[in-house]
């Protein structure tokens, strides 16, 4: 069984006192058992909110440099999100694809990088409107999941989540609607039995983003192929961000 993992990607936003606030609130709100509590917050807070101890809260970056060390002014290494506490990083999301010109080669060496040493990527795909609109999300998704996997074994494999975010979905108040949603993450299972086998498939985790709240939450959960949310907006206060986490206990 796949432990659902919904992860808050805060982005640009949150000073050092705002991202500690809201984790304790966070922490002390959560009543849910089953699903595995991440937050992203700036790397500025990092040190802070590991140093808070939450147990029920993992931590991790929104993005790392495809190198270890060197000289690259301005940018993060996987040792240093290593030391930081981070278990998870977020790669390729499309505002670093879109905005920072981020390719698929790049995602993937980041990917073998952050494996190497241990910190599991969260691997963001998905389409544009006008790629959906010319019927080509499949086709964009499963080159961008091929992409991302390459070189990787088996068994590091297990160890990466994949956020399915439709880009037209992100920020914008629409949603995919839980079925298609579950559809193209069959997809993107699919492919990666192609690559590896059905096991492994069955193994990682596959989670939905694109405005999810506590509001839509449950039917997203409640699609069999959808492991969790990496939910933007929503995450940010500590209560919208819990009744999203707490979306199976009962009331
Ligand atoms: P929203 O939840 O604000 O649409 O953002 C989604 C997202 O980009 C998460 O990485």
């Amino acid at each position: 069984m796949r432990k659902p993992i919904i992860a808050g990607n805060w982005k640009m936003h949150k000073t050092i006192g705002e991202a500690i606030e809201t984790c304790r609130n966070l922490a002390e709100l959560i009543e849910e058992q089953n699903v595995e509590v991440v937050v992203c917050p700036p790397f500025t807070a990092l040190s802070a909110v590991n140093a808070l101890g939450l147990a029920n809260i993992g931590l991790a970056a929104q993005n790392m440099a495809d190198a270890e060390s060197g000289a690259y002014t301005g940018e993060v290494s996987v040792l240093m999100l290593r030391d930081i506490g981070c278990k998870y990083v977020i790669l390729g999301h499309s505002e670093r694809r879109e905005l920072f010109n981020e390719t698929d080669e790049q995602i993937n060496k980041k990917a073998r990088l952050a494996l190497k040493y241990r910190i599991n990527p969260i691997i963001c795909v998905g389409e544009t409107l006008a790629q959906r609109k010319a019927n080509e999300t499949e086709t964009v998704v499963v080159s961008q999941v091929k992409a991302a996997f390459d070189g990787i074994t088996a068994t590091d494999a297990v160890n990466v989540v994949i956020a399915y975010e439709p880009i037209w979905a992100i920020g914008t108040g629409e949603t995919a609607s839980a079925a298609d949603a579950n559809q193209v993450i069959a997809t993107i299972r699919k492919t990666i039995a192609e690559i590896y086998d059905q096991e492994v498939a069955n193994a990682v985790r596959i989670q939905y983003g694109g405005s999810v709240k506590s509001s839509n939450i449950k039917e997203l959960m409640a699609e069999p192929e959808i492991d969790g949310a990496l939910v933007g907006g929503a995450s940010l206060d500590a209560n919208e961000f819990a009744a999203i986490v707490n979306y199976n206990v009962a009331k």
